[in-house]
C-alpha cells in the first residue's frame, strides 16, 4: 500500500514537539482565538503556501485558495470566507496573490477541453477577452502568460471592490485591497495594485449607494 502520507503524520509530530520546545505556551495561546490582520486569496498551487512565502506564522493570515486565485461573485465559499474575515475578524487587508507559472492561467489560455474545469477556467478566459488587444500584441507566449497572470490578479481585486461585503465595509472603516504576484522561480512577491476606495477603481455601474 502506498503510504507516503505517513510522513505528514511524522512531520506533524515533529512540528508539535518543536513548537512546544520553543514555547511551552504556543498551542495554549493559539487556542485562545485568532485575530489575523490579513485575508489571503491565493492559488491552490502547492508551491504558494501563504504563511511560508510571507514569513508569517499560525494565526496571522486567514486563507482562501482556489484554482488561479479567482474572486467569482457567485462563489458562496469565497463570499463566506470574505464576509467572515472582513465583518467578524475585521481584517485590515485583503490580498489577492497570483503566481507566475500558474497552471490555471495556462489552461485558460489554451483551447483544450478540460471537462468540468471549463466552467472555472471560463472566468479567466473572460479576463483574457477583456484585455485581448494588449495580450494578443505580446508575441512571446511566456510573457503573454505572465501578463495575463498580472491582469487576472488586478481584475480579481476589482471583483472584490464590486462586492457588497467590501463596499459596506468601506462605509464603516478603512480596508485595503492588494494585488500581488508571486514568482515561483525566485520566491519574490511583486506588488501590483492597491485599492482603498471603490470610486477610484470600479466603473460607476458597480458602485452601490450604501448609507453609513
Ligand atoms: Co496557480
Amino acid at each position: 500500500m502506498e503510504n507516503s502520507y505517513k510522513k505528514l503524520i511524522d512531520g506533524n509530530r515533529h512540528f508539535s514537539m518543536s513548537k512546544k520546545f520553543e514555547d511551552p505556551e504556543y498551542f495554549k495561546n493559539l487556542s485562545l482565538g485568532q485575530k489575523p490582520d490579513y485575508l489571503w486569496i491565493g492559488c491552490s498551487d502547492s508551491r504558494v503556501p501563504a504563511n511560508e512565502v510571507t514569513g508569517t506564522h499560525s494565526g496571522e493570515i486567514f486563507v482562501h485558495r482556489n484554482i488561479a486565485n479567482m474572486v467569482v461573485h457567485t462563489d458562496v465559499n469565497l463570499l463566506s470566507v470574505l464576509e467572515y474575515a472582513v465583518k467578524y475578524l475585521e481584517v485590515k487587508h485583503v490580498i489577492v496573490c497570483g503566481h507566475y507559472g500558474c497552471g490555471g492561467i495556462k489552461a485558460a489560455m489554451s483551447n483544450t477541453h478540460f471537462g468540468f474545469l471549463n466552467n472555472w477556467l471560463r472566468n479567466i478566459k473572460d479576463v483574457y477577452f477583456k484585455y485581448q488587444t494588449e495580450l494578443d500584441a505580446i508575441e512571446n507566449e511566456d510573457k503573454r502568460t505572465d501578463r495575463l497572470t498580472e491582469l487576472n490578479v488586478i481584475e480579481q481585486v476589482r471583483n472584490l471592490a464590486k462586492t457588497t461585503i467590501i463596499q459596506e465595509t468601506w462605509v464603516q472603516r478603512p480596508l485595503q485591497l492588494h494585488g500581488w504576484v508571486y514568482g515561483i522561480n525566485n520566491g519574490l512577491i511583486t506588488d501590483l495594485s492597491i485599492i482603498h476606495n471603490e470610486k477610484d477603481n470600479i466603473e460607476p455601474i458597480y458602485r452601490l449607494n450604501i448609507l453609513p
